[in-house]
């Protein structure tokens, strides 16, 4: 999203400092990896637009080809990385409005969301994107928790905002009860389910709800 959807900022949440770290990590990987624009710049340059990211991302036919097909050298592939380590992400000249652009317009937190709010919600966003993770809050934190993880979303939507979530089915929660006697604990006060959800997010003051596919479809189900 914040590389190729040209979104002006994303954030990304996980309780998990591990996971963070990582993601952090992995931008600069993907920074590193990526050709330099057209003109072979390497400077930084204030436009948001494809020919006005500083690196330009390769296609995946590119990448096949280890070199593009339009000449573009794999100007830092894995391989120099893996020798040499990442390149260094410039400072972002905050004169320059490169912040609006890969890789400055990422950032990654670590935080329980549900308890905790971030700087970054101060803003507001367009879009909140919750994938597999209302079946943890709802272990975790009960319906109640699940319901504030809920309202929290809604507070910080700007007005038209959208929430896109992915609730797992119930029937997966079982094999999270297994894992941990807390979840399993809990798992025997839960009134909620997953249906019972956009009922839930209308009565919150949510518009109402699109359907656009099933938990997993097009990917990987991680749960
Ligand atoms: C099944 S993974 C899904 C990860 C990712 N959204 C995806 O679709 O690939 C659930 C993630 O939610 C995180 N998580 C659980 N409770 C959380 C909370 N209260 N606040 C922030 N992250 C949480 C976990 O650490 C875990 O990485």
């Amino acid at each position: 999203m914040a590389q190729t959807l040209g979104a002006k900022r994303v954030v990304g949440v996980d309780i998990d400092d591990t996971l963070v770290r990582a993601a952090w990590k992995h931008r600069r990987s993907v920074w590193s990896q990526q050709g330099p624009d057209a003109a072979g710049s390497h400077e930084p340059q204030s436009s948001n637009s494809d020919s006005g990211r500083k690196r330009r991302r390769l296609s995946d036919s590119e990448d096949d080809a280890g070199s593009g097909s339009r000449g573009v050298p794999d100007y830092f592939p894995a391989s120099c990385e893996h020798m040499f380590g990442a390149l260094p992400i410039p400072a972002a000249d905050p004169h320059e409005k490169v912040v609006d652009v890969f890789p400055h317009n990422v950032a990654f937190r670590a935080a329980d969301w549900v308890n905790n709010e971030i700087p970054d919600d101060a803003e507001g966003y367009d879009v909140v994107i919750a994938f597999s993770i209302s079946k943890w809050i709802h272990l975790n934190y009960g319906d109640e928790g699940l319901l504030e993880f809920f309202r929290r979303v809604h507070k910080v939507l700007s007005p038209g905002g959208v929430f896109v979530l992915e609730p797992q089915e119930w029937d997966t929660y079982g094999k999270a009860r297994r894992m941990d006697p807390k979840l399993k604990e809990n798992a025997k006060n839960l009134k909620l389910r997953p249906e019972d959800f956009e009922r839930l997010l209308k009565d919150i003051g949510f518009g109402p709800a699109e359907h656009l596919g099933t938990a997993g479809e097009g990917g990987k189900i991680c749960n």
